[in-house]
């Protein structure tokens, strides 16, 4: 039985990946952040069942961490920890590096140091890499161009494990992933703010929907789709970087305009930048309006990932569709 190590099991991807893992008989072990009121719902129904288990563990403690690695010796390891929203990393600079920066630097070296010949390494980094981009699609090969400290933190993070698969013989992958969403999307980003409120503007219970910038423009997938490909990096012979991406492109405001047709409600925008509006098309109410709290100090307007590599060298291709993935959250947010 192969032993998988996931920092950041608390979140949308560890949940999805554990899942996936164990589905495949492996023995998952998460790390979770120390919290007095731990924040576990994603991973709830994994807790107590076989060959799941959780340790406490900051990515910001070294000691902790090689301690953990010379106990488990996992087969391998998935970096997920990480400060992951971009708009707050321009408010919290120096713990972001900490965590997304120097926190992969620590597992890495930790597998140096303590020689852990047969371990494979998985870094969780990021299409915010390419940051606003010359040109579109944007694959591996595509400068690195990051518009946020968030971004350049992960940027940091990305030379690093290349450096460490060159420089030591590391089996260490970075999976560039763009964009990917689920009903357990934290609810912080913006297509788990928009279904929710869906919801609640629908039921009465909220009157409109405050966003930033509508023009925004992003490659969304379902995060199912995007943890099968991080797993199939890590069963190559060779270490390399892969970009996972639909290659489909839609706006905020389109996501808006996706979300609130399940619910029967057609919405129509009208004016531009701050004064831009959304309103019922039947009841003439406005339901989403802008505003500047939700700008970021610098924003990355457009991505499109081309996963040409990934879908020639792993067998990976995006299963479901944008539809789908609004449909997904959608239902689930209404059966919440
Ligand atoms: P997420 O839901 O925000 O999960 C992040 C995880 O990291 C959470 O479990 C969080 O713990 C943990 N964490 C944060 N700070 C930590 C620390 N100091 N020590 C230990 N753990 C810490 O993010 P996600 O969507 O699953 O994404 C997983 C990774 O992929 C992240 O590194 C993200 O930056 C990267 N990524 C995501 C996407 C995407 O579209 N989803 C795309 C590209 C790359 P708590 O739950 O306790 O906060
Ligand atoms: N969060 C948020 N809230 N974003 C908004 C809002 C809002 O009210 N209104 C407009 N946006 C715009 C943001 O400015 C951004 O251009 C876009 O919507 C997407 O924002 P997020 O959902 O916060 O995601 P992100 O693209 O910044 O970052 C996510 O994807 C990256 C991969 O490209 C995160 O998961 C990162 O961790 C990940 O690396």
């Amino acid at each position: 039985m192969k032993t998988a190590l996931i920092t950041g099991i608390t979140g949308q991807d560890g949940a999805y990946l554990s899942e996936f893992l164990l589905d495949k008989n492996y023995r998952v072990i998460g790390l979770q952040q120390p919290s007095a009121t731990p924040n576990t719902q994603n991973i709830d129904h994994l807790i107590g069942t076989d060959y799941f288990e959780t340790v406490v563990c900051d990515i910001t403690d070294s000691n902790a961490i090689f301690r953990i690695l010379k106990n488990i010796n996992p087969d391998e390891i998935y970096n997920l920890a990480g400060q992951s929203h971009v708009g707050l990393s321009f408010d919290l600079p120096d713990y972001t590096a900490q965590v997304n920066a120097i926190g992969t630097v620590r597992l890495l070296e930790a597998i140096r140091i303590l020689d852990l010949k047969n371990t494979r390494f998985y870094q969780a980094s990021t299409s915010e890499i390419f940051g606003n981009a010359d040109h579109s699609p944007q694959n591996e090969d595509t400068p690195l161009n990051p518009a946020s400290p968030y971004a350049a933190a992960k940027a940091y993070a990305h030379h690093m494990v290349k450096i460490y698969r060159e420089s030591y013989g590391l089996h260490a992958s970075c999976g560039i992933l763009f964009n990917h969403e689920s009903p357990i999307r934290g609810a912080e980003f913006v297509t788990r703010k928009i279904t929710k409120a869906v919801v609640k503007i629908h039921k009465g219970d909220q009157k409109n929907l405050a966003l930033g910038n509508l023009g925004a423009i992003r490659d969304w997938g379902h995060a199912r789709d995007y943890v099968r490909g991080m797993w199939m990096m890590l069963q190559q012979d060779i270490a390399d970087d892969y970009v996972l991406a639909t290659g489909e492109q839609h706006s905020v405001r389109d996501f808006v305009i996706q979300a609130f047709k399940h619910v029967d409600i057609n919405i129509i925008f009208e004016d531009d930048g701050l004064d831009e509006i959304g309103i019922n098309s039947k009841t003439g109410k406005k339901i989403v309006t802008v505003s500047p709290e939700f700008y970021r100090p610098n924003d990355v307007h457009s991505l499109c990932g081309d996963a040409t590599k990934a879908e020639n060298i792993l067998k990976w291709k995006p299963e479901i569709s944008f539809s789908e993935l609004i449909k997904d959250m959608m239902d689930a947010e209404i059966n919440a």
